[in-house]
């Protein structure tokens, strides 16, 4: 694939839309430090740019896996109903997180507690994943009780958009804000741990939290993606208010 010519990923093609056609990318962009969540709205030439990297070895390296993965292995997110969509997202993504992220808490107190005094990170480290449990809790309540009965309202014809609490763009803005806030506490675990990497002294417990914390990264990243690229823009078209 030439990124200049192909018609579906050209430099101008925003990096949220590229993930949104094909899901098996994001793996590309996650190597590449490129952010398609939060940040999916710029071009894949911006994005380039940012990083320092040439558009065209980049095109290459996504035709590549398109190539290797022409049967996606993440669900077509863009080929789903808003309902079906959000369904999704609380049945996969809000689950995961409900059920990781208490876990994620008890191993960096542990290991804190344990390793503390030879990596003076480690505190922080368990300090910035309480508060993003704290944060993520209260945010997917938002979601589960408030936006996301909005979004299917909204498909079913039963609203247009306005509810009392003013247009659907209101929680969308403050939902983008708060993941914008999640994607700042993983990139800033990424930073404290080296990249998820553990030393020749760390012990399983340290392994298996780096671990964890790396698999949870690439899941937030999905999870974000399919509701700030697809869920929310198209609730706002199908409100009126985009
Ligand atoms: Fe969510
Ligand atoms: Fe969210």
């Amino acid at each position: 694939m030439n990124t200049a010519t192909n018609p579906a990923f050209t430099p101008e093609t925003t990096v949220g839309a590229i993930v949104a056609e094909r899901p098996a990318l994001a793996r590309v962009f996650e190597r590449l430090g490129i952010d398609y969540c939060c940040g999916g709205k710029q071009t894949l030439a911006a994005a380039c740019a940012r990083r320092n990297l040439d558009p065209h070895t980049v095109g290459l390296m996504l035709a590549a896996t398109v190539t290797a993965n022409d049967a996606p292995s993440e669900v077509d997110a863009a080929g789903m109903t808003l309902t079906q969509l959000a369904d999704h997202i609380e049945q996969t993504h809000h689950v995961y997180v409900k059920s990781e992220l208490p876990r994620l808490v008890e191993m960096a107190g542990r290991v804190a507690g344990k390793h503390g005094w030879r990596d003076g990170r480690l505190a922080e480290v368990h300090q910035t994943v309480i508060a993003l449990a704290e944060e993520m809790f209260s945010h997917m309540r938002k979601e589960e009780l408030i936006l996301f009965p909005m979004v299917r309202q909204i498909e079913a014809g039963a609203a247009d958009g306005s509810f009392h609490c003013g247009s659907i763009a209101n929680p969308i803005s403050v939902m983008e804000a708060e993941h914008e806030s999640a994607g700042n506490a993983v990139a800033r675990l990424r930073e404290l741990t080296d990249g998820f990497t553990p030393d020749a002294e760390s012990c399983n417990t340290h392994r298996a939290l780096l671990a964890g914390l790396a698999e949870f990264e690439g899941d937030l990243h999905r999870h974000v993606h399919k509701e700030n690229n697809i869920l929310f823009p198209r609730a706002l078209a199908q409100s009126g208010n985009n």
